[in-house]
């Protein structure tokens, strides 16, 4: 069952607000950044009039996130962008709002549940780009904030139907595009389009901006920009230094091994683990398994981060050569088909598979629901054991099986809840300084300056945030690990040709 009011929120349970409650205080502990930003712009309301749509994973830490926004006067809608992410709690606790009642809910729309379908899913998001008005009328988001940019690409396709005067027909397999995916969002694009043939339009029309988490994201704005076709300015979040040098590492290294464990308890030392992929998120996945006292095996296609696996001291190799000595296999690449079906089959008997790139097109899945005579056990949920009941190719035995985590979807999401408060406190006040910057313009924040000219700073490209900006949100996080940094000298500052209070390095400096 759900608890819901059509337009308003569609959650699991607003029986769970309290334990939500109490999970989100405590993790407003750990997020120091975002409180300070909630007392340094408190004050001045830099978001009163945002609009602001959310498709984030619906966890305790990104609802202090929502309630960072709301306290500089945003209005928020919000959905998850993955199946598995949601902590119910959390979204009941964002629904019911800091003075509401489960029975009187007064916080934020939330359209978020563990455990969603994909038309579900893809409905979601559509109702977090839809502000219902006093009047009746359909209104769009101002902002949007995104992680992956699904409702960022749902705006992107349905102003491509509209522009072409086309209605999204479905694909059948092997016809071009065709996915089931793909064919879910068609069929919400259609329906919309019934309702409202410039629907997507106008929403696009009043975007202001969107701020983007992650690595896939990113890369998905920045071809859309190269083809001339983004529709609003973009704010890449990932690639501020406090975000992918952090969260994707840092985050990973904690959230990995909670999420193996949580699904299934086997002791990672001594064992051999594989990791595909050697950038942020592969490097912070290796030092978890060296650090539990696996053996670890990296695979990277590009020769410098292959060269940084093999500097730090890992074994690289290809899946091929090592595909029957791990034990566990992550894939964490934001590229698809690594793990295909001649590599699961071919794995060791309990040998334990999942990905933490954000989209779930690493693993062949597919291709493993169609190995002959395979047989899928639900161990329990977001954990299955996949049976192989005949030989294979090499002669590997009948009968051995697999261990798949959140069926190849981010398993640190799915099988556990995500980053910890403090590493996600950095990123997402980077988010919070980015939904300001692209707002007001870059009259909101402390380093920006609008242009007295009319016209806008932020055009239709793809921007980060200025590198004083990224050096205050790890000052916001020093305090609280007792960190005392130096200060320079004004001397010293004139003598390395830098002011006193930074930015300290150039644009080109990699940490
Ligand atoms: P990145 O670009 O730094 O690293 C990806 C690495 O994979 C690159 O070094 C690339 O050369 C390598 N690679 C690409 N194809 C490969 C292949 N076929 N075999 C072996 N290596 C290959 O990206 P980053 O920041 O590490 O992110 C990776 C993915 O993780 C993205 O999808 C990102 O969105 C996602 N992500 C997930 C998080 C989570 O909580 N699960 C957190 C942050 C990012």
């Amino acid at each position: 069952g759900f608890d819901e009011i059509p337009g308003r929120y569609k959650v699991r349970s607003l029986a769970l607000a309290e334990s939500g409650r109490h999970q989100i205080r405590l993790a407003e502990h750990e997020m120091p950044g975002l409180m300070a930003l909630r007392e340094e712009f408190g004050p001045t309301q830099p978001l009163a009039g945002a609009r602001i749509a959310g498709s984030l994973h619906m966890t305790v830490q990104t609802a202090v996130l929502i309630e960072t926004l709301t306290a500089l006067g945003a209005e928020v809608r919000w959905a998850s962008c993955n199946i598995f992410s949601t902590q119910d709690e959390a979204a009941a606790a964002i629904v019911v709002g800091p003075e509401g009642t489960p029975e009187d809910p007064q916080g934020v729309p939330v359209f978020a549940w563990k455990g969603e379908s994909l038309p579900e899913y893809w409905d979601c998001t559509e109702q977090i780009l839809v502000w219902p008005s006093e009047d009746g009328t359909v209104q769009g988001p101002n902002m949007i904030l995104d992680d992956g940019g699904d409702a960022t690409l749902l705006v992107h396709e349905g102003v491509a139907y509209e522009r072409a005067g086309a209605v999204p027909a479905d694909t059948r397999p092997g016809e071009p595009d065709h996915s089931e995916e793909a064919n879910v969002v068609r069929a919400v694009l259609r329906r919309a389009l019934e309702a409202d043939p410039l629907r997507w339009t106008t929403v696009a029309e009043s975007l202001l901006g969107v701020t983007e988490e992650t690595t896939t994201g990113v890369h998905r704005l920045y071809q859309l920009a190269e083809q001339g076709q983004l529709l609003f300015p973009a704010i890449n979040v990932n690639d501020s230094v406090t975000k992918s040098k952090f969260d994707n590492k840092y985050g990973i290294r904690h959230s990995l091994p909670d999420g193996i464990n949580r699904a299934t308890d086997i002791l990672i030392g001594g064992k051999v683990a594989f990791v595909a992929g050697y950038g942020d998120v592969g490097k912070g996945a290796a030092e978890a398994f060296r650090g539990q006292g696996a053996r670890v095996i990296v695979s990277e296609i590009d020769p410098i981060c292959a060269l940084q696996a093999a500097m730090d001291g890992y074994q690289v190799a290809r899946l091929e050569d090592v595909v029957g000595e791990a034990d566990f296999f992550i894939t964490t690449t934001g590229n698809k088909d690594v793990i295909r079906t001649e590599h699961l089959v071919a794995m060791k008997d309990k040998a334990v598979v999942g990905n933490i790139g954000h989209f779930d097109n690493e693993i062949d899945m597919a291709g493993l629901a169609q190995v002959p005579g395979v047989v899928r056990t639900e161990i329990k949920p977001q954990v299955h054991e996949w049976t192989f009941t005949e030989a294979g190719p090499d002669g590997e035995a009948a009968g051995r099986s697999i261990i798949v985590l959140s069926e190849g979807r981010l398993l640190n999401l799915g099988n556990a809840t995500g980053h910890p408060s403090f590493v996600m406190s950095n990123s997402f006040s980077n988010q919070v300084i980015g939904q300001i910057e692209l707002f007001t313009d870059g009259a909101g924040s402390a380093a920006g300056s609008s242009q007295d000219d009319g016209a806008r700073q932020y055009q239709r490209e793809v921007y980060r945030l200025p590198k004083i900006l990224d050096e205050k949100v790890a000052r916001l996080h020093l305090d609280a690990l007792g960190v005392r940094l130096s200060e320079l000298t004004k001397d010293q500052a004139d003598y390395l040709g830098i002011p006193v209070e930074g930015p300290y390095k150039a644009d080109h400096y990699r940490y």
